[in-house]
C-alpha cells in the first residue's frame, strides 16, 4: 500500500517537473529528466561526462538544457548564440568562482590568504606595480601571467630557450633514458607519451624557472604526469581515500616549489620575469611562500599538461599516415633545411625561423594541429552567474552554474561540417573559416581564453616538426615486436572524465614508435 503509494507519489512528480512544468513556466529553466530527486544526474555525470552532454544536446537541441547534480543546477549553453552571450558578459557569467576553488582545492590556500587574493585597493590591496585598473591580487597575478605569454619580449625570452633545449633533447644521441623502452645505435623503441613528457615538460620548466627547480626535484616531469592523469579526482572533490594518490604528487611539487623560492632569487637565476613579479606581489600583499608556491603550481601544471597531451594526440594521429606526413615534410622542408644549414644557430635564431612560418607556409601541418585540439577537446569552461539574468527568456538564478561543453561543439556537424566524428587532417585547410567559428573552443574562449595558446601552438608546431623532419616514426601494433618490445593498440581519448582542456588516453594506453633517423 504504502509502497504503491510512494510510486503514485514519484510518478506524480515526475509527470509534474518534467512535463508540466516545462509547459506551465515558459520563463523557467527546463531540466533533463531524471529518475532521483535531488541527485539528479549526478551518477551519470561522474561515470561519463561527455556522454550525459551529448544526451542532453540530443535531447533538447537548440533549447537551453539544465542538469541536476546532487542539488545544484548546472545550465548547458551549447550554441554559437548563446556563447555569445556568456562571453560577452563576464560580469555576470564569472569564473572567478572557479579559480578561487582551484586556490582551494589545488593550491591549497587558507581561507584567511583567500580574503587576501581577492582584495582590491579600494580593500587594501597595495600592488607593487603600477595599476590602473584597480585589480585585486589575484587578478593581478592573472594580468603577470598574461603578461608574459602576450608582450612580444617576455614571450620571446621564454620561447627562445625553451626550443634551444627541444632542438637538443631531440638529437639522436640526446633521447631521455626515460623515453625508451629499448635501443640500438640505429634503433630506439620509444613510448609517444614519455618522449612528449620528457621533450616538452623539461624544456619549458627549465626556461620558465630556470634549471634550479629541475635541481631541486630531478623527477619532476613524471610527479607532474602522474599528478596531471590523477587530478580530476581532486577537482571533483571525490572523498579523501580517493584522493591521497593525487595529493601526494601535489605536495611533493608544492614543497619543492616552496624550497624554490625560499631560496634568494640569485640561487635560482634563469628564470622568466613572471616568476619573481609575482612571488614579490604576493609577499607584499601578505601571502607566504608557501601559498605563492601553491598557485604557481597551478601555472606549473597549465603550462606543462596540455601542451604535452596536443603534442602527444597530433603525433600519434600522423605516425599512421606517411602520405600526409610527407606532405608535411614538403611544407617544413625549407624551414627545416634552414636550421640544418646553420649547425652554429642559437635559440633565437630557432626561434625566428620557425615562428611565422610554420604558420603561414605549413598549411596541412597547421590544419592537422586545429583538428587535433578540435578532436581531442573533451572539457568544458564552466562559468558562474553573479546575479539573476535570462538566456533566451529563460530565468537563471544568481549563483547557477553555466557550462559550455567543447565536445559537444567540436563534434557539430553545422559547425565543422561533414563526418566530425572522424579525425580529417584537411579539415582546417579545405575551410579557413571554422577557426573562428565561436564553436571552436580549442583554447576556450570570452574570460578563459587561454594565455598561453601562442606559446603553446609554438612549442606543439616545433616539436612535431623538428621529430617528422629528423626521424622516421613506425607505430609498433599490438601484434608485433621491435627489439623484444611489443606495441600496443592506437590510444582511445578518454571522454569519460571531467578535463578543463584536451583530453588525456585511458589509463595504461600509449602509443610505442620505432624511431629511426631519416636520411637527408
Ligand atoms: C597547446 C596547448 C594549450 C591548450 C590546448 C590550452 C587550452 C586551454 C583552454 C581550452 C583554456 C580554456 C579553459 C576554460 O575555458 O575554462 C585554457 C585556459 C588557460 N590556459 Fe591554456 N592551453 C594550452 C597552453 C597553455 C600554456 C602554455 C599556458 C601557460 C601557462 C596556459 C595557461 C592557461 C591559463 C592560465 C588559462 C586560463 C585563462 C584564465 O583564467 O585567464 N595554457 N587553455
Ligand atoms: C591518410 O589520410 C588521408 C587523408 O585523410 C586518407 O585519405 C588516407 O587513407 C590515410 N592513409 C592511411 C594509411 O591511413
Ligand atoms: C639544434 O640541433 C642541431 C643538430 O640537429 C645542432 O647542430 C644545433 O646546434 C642545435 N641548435 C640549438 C640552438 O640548440
Ligand atoms: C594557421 O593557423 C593560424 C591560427 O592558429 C591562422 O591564423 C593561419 O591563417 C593559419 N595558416 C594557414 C596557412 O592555414
Ligand atoms: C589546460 O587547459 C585548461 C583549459 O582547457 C586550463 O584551464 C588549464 O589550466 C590547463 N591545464 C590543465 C591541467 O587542465
Amino acid at each position: 500500500m504504502l509502497a504503491a503509494f510512494s510510486l503514485l507519489l514519484w510518478l506524480a512528480w515526475r509527470f509534474w517537473v518534467f512535463s508540466v512544468c516545462p509547459r506551465l513556466y515558459r520563463n523557467q529553466l527546463e531540466y533533463l529528466p531524471y529518475w532521483i530527486p535531488f541527485l539528479g544526474h549526478a551518477i551519470p555525470f561522474l561515470r561519463n561526462t561527455n556522454d550525459l552532454f551529448a544526451r542532453a544536446k540530443k535531447e533538447f537541441g537548440h533549447r537551453l538544457c539544465t542538469l541536476r547534480i546532487a542539488g545544484e543546477d548546472i545550465v548547458l549553453v551549447t550554441t554559437a548564440a548563446q556563447i555569445s552571450v556568456i562571453d560577452k558578459d563576464r560580469r555576470t557569467y564569472a569564473f572567478e568562482p572557479f579559480v578561487d576553488l582551484m586556490y582551494d582545492e589545488v593550491a591549497k590556500v587558507s581561507r584567511e590568504r583567500k580574503l587576501i587574493l581577492w582584495r582590491t585597493p579600494a580593500e587594501g590591496y597595495v600592488s607593487i606595480f603600477p595599476n590602473p585598473k584597480q585589480l585585486s591580487c589575484a587578478h593581478t597575478g592573472i594580468a603577470l601571467l598574461h603578461k608574459q605569454f602576450s608582450q612580444p619580449d617576455a614571450l620571446r625570452s621564454f620561447m627562445v630557450n625553451s626550443l634551444a633545449l627541444v632542438n637538443q633533447t631531440l638529437q639522436w644521441d640526446s633521447f631521455y633514458e626515460t623515453s625508451m623502452l629499448r635501443s640500438t645505435s640505429d634503433v630506439k623503441v620509444v613510448s609517444l607519451d614519455s618522449l612528449c613528457r620528457d621533450v616538452i615538460m623539461d624544456a619549458q620548466v627549465a626556461s620558465f624557472f630556470g634549471t634550479r627547480l629541475l635541481e631541486l626535484e630531478p623527477n619532476l616531469r613524471s610527479i607532474l604526469k602522474e599528478w596531471d592523469f590523477e587530478s580530476w579526482r581532486v577537482s571533483y572533490k571525490l572523498p579523501w581515500v580517493l584522493t591521497k594518490r593525487a595529493t601526494r604528487f601535489r605536495d611533493r611539487l608544492v614543497d619543492v616549489l616552496t624550497h624554490y623560492y625560499s631560496l634568494p632569487a640569485a640561487q635560482r637565476s634563469g628564470s622568466v620575469a613572471f616568476v619573481n613579479e609575482v612571488y614579490d606581489d604576493y609577499k607584499h600583499a601578505g601571502l607566504s611562500d608557501r601559498d605563492t608556491a601553491g598557485i604557481v603550481f597551478t601555472i606549473l601544471w597549465g603550462l606543462n599538461s596540455n601542451v604535452t597531451v596536443i603534442a602527444y594526440w597530433m603525433l600519434a594521429h600522423l605516425a599512421g599516415n606517411l602520405t600526409v606526413v610527407d606532405q608535411i615534410r614538403e611544407e617544413i622542408a625549407p624551414i627545416m633545411q634552414e636550421i640544418d644549414t646553420h649547425p652554429d644557430i642559437d635559440g633565437a635564431s630557432l626561434f625566428e625561423i620557425t615562428k611565422n612560418p610554420l604558420l603561414t607556409q605549413c598549411p596541412i601541418f597547421n590544419s592537422t594541429f586545429h583538428e587535433t585540439l578540435r578532436y581531442t577537446g573533451t572539457g568544458s569552461s564552466f562559468r558562474k552567474t553573479t546575479r539573476d539574468t535570462t538566456i533566451e527568456g529563460r530565468r537563471i538564478p544568481q549563483g547557477t552554474i553555466v557550462a559550455i561543453p567543447q565536445r559537444v561543439q567540436m563534434m557539430s556537424e553545422e559547425a565543422f561540417g561533414p563526418d566530425p566524428a572522424s579525425f580529417d587532417y584537411y579539415r582546417f585547410q579545405r575551410d579557413k573559416s571554422l577557426l573562428r567559428k565561436v564553436e571552436f573552443r580549442g583554447f576556450g574562449g570570452g574570460t578563459t581564453l587561454c594565455s598561453g595558446r601562442i606559446a603553446g601552438r609554438h612549442q606543439v608546431l616545433a616539436f612535431a616538426a623538428i621529430l617528422l623532419w629528423r626521424y622516421d616514426l613506425e607505430i609498433i601494433g599490438p601484434d608485433q615486436e621491435v627489439l623484444g618490445v611489443r606495441g600496443k593498440p592506437f590510444p582511445r581519448l578518454d571522454e569519460a572524465k571531467p578535463s578543463l582542456g584536451p583530453g588525456r588516453t585511458r589509463e595504461g594506453d600509449d602509443l610505442i614508435l620505432k624511431v629511426t633517423q631519416r636520411k637527408l
